[in-house]
């Protein structure tokens, strides 16, 4: 059976993404950060298929997707004062918060931990189908297990298509392009990063005030055992991708490997190592953003992973840049697909 791509303009196709989901089964659906596969939280049948489509973990919990604060409100115990004003400024949008949970909560979504973590999508479309169905919607990432995040309808076709999805519903290209930011603001008096993403870090700052601890250590040492998917090896391409943390001058090895691979550049270069690194007779150089702004990176970066990816290079040599604005979401991203680890 082949994959259906909906198109939410065309009448009925939504209802048909509708009833798919109400069959318990997962409809990929557009958000503004990358696709999600989402599912009904109300069915553990239609969440086990998220796990069994993406062969993901059962470690591994999911994000519930909710309309507005008070969707929210039926799925948890409370909302602290800190919870409640980081909802107030970001909600719809991409920051997921995490929550302590009521027990009509399935322990599908939160792998068994007390905690679910909740956020409310801006996207029109997917907000389309939470009104329709009534219902939270959990959603991944709409890719396999490890692998990078799709930002289009037809990535996620080519990422799913071939494990049985029965339907994508087609809202564009994704505005942010990276995940969501997730923070752990449980403990009123802090504020805990655990996965850089499309909102900044230094905006968290400025909403949380000036007696809030903030709190952005390095998650991954906790990642493979407790869980939350922060997993080294996450985002990877086929293509090994190098992060190079370090930019003093490149080694013969790498300048013999430069014909046969690429080089991903953040920005364009402007200390002397990285034009040191730009002038190897390289097969590819991409840059994420010409103008150097952290947001255009971001809205390119598995963008043009994916399409690095696609082109049988040898390897790909990514340039650490700047850890300010987005910047630390898409070192995260880099680092990770580089088998590394993040850190935030
Ligand atoms: O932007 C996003 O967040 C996208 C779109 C589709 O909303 N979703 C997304 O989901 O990135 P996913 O599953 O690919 O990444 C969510 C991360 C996982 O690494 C998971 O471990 C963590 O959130 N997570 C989910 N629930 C959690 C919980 N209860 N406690 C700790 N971490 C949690
Ligand atoms: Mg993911």
């Amino acid at each position: 059976m082949s994959c259906l791509i909906l198109d939410p303009q065309r009448s009925g196709q939504d209802l048909a993404a509708l009833r798919i989901l109400q069959r318990n089964e997962p409809v990929a659906l557009p958000t503004e950060t990358v696709y999600g596969l989402a599912a009904r939280i109300g069915s553990d049948l239609a969440l086990s298929r998220i796990f069994s489509l993406k062969a993901r973990p059962h470690f591994d919990p999911l994000i519930v997707h909710v309309l507005n604060a008070e969707s929210a409100a039926q799925l948890v115990t409370e909302v602290n004062e800190l919870q409640q004003r980081l909802i107030q400024k970001f909600w719809p949008g991409p920051l997921t918060i995490l929550f302590k949970k009521r027990p009509a909560v399935s322990d599908l979504c939160t792998s068994g931990s007390p905690l679910v973590a909740l956020r409310s999508p801006a996207h029109p479309v997917f907000r389309h189908l939470l009104t329709l169905l009534g219902e939270p919607l959990a959603a991944p990432s709409a890719n396999r297990f490890g692998r990078i995040s799709p930002t289009s309808a037809d990535d996620v076709v080519r990422e799913l298509g071939p494990y049985g999805l029965e339907a994508v519903v087609d809202g564009g290209i994704c505005q942010h392009g990276v995940e969501s930011t997730i923070v752990d603001a449980s403990d009123p008096t802090r504020l805990v990063l655990l996965r850089p993403g499309a909102i900044a870090w230094e905006s968290l700052g400025a909403v949380a005030g000036p007696g809030i601890e903030m709190v952005a250590k390095a998650p991954v040492s906790v990642a493979a055992a407790s869980a939350p998917g922060l997993l080294a090896s996450h985002y990877a391409p086929r293509t090994p991708l190098i992060f190079v943390e370090d930019t003093a001058v490149p080694s013969a090895t790498i300048h013999g490997e430069a014909a046969q691979s690429a080089l991903l550049l953040i920005a364009p270069p402007r200390k002397a190592n990285e034009k040191t690194w730009v002038q190897l007779p390289w097969r590819r150089v991409v840059v994420l953003s010409e103008t150097g702004s952290d947001v255009e990176a971001a809205a390119h970066l598995f963008r043009d992973m994916r399409a690095l990816d696609g082109e049988g290079l040898q390897r790909i040599y990514a340039l650490k840049g700047p850890d300010s604005g987005l910047g630390l979401a898409i070192n995260d991203r880099l680092r990770r697909a580089a088998g590394k680890g993040g850190g935030a």
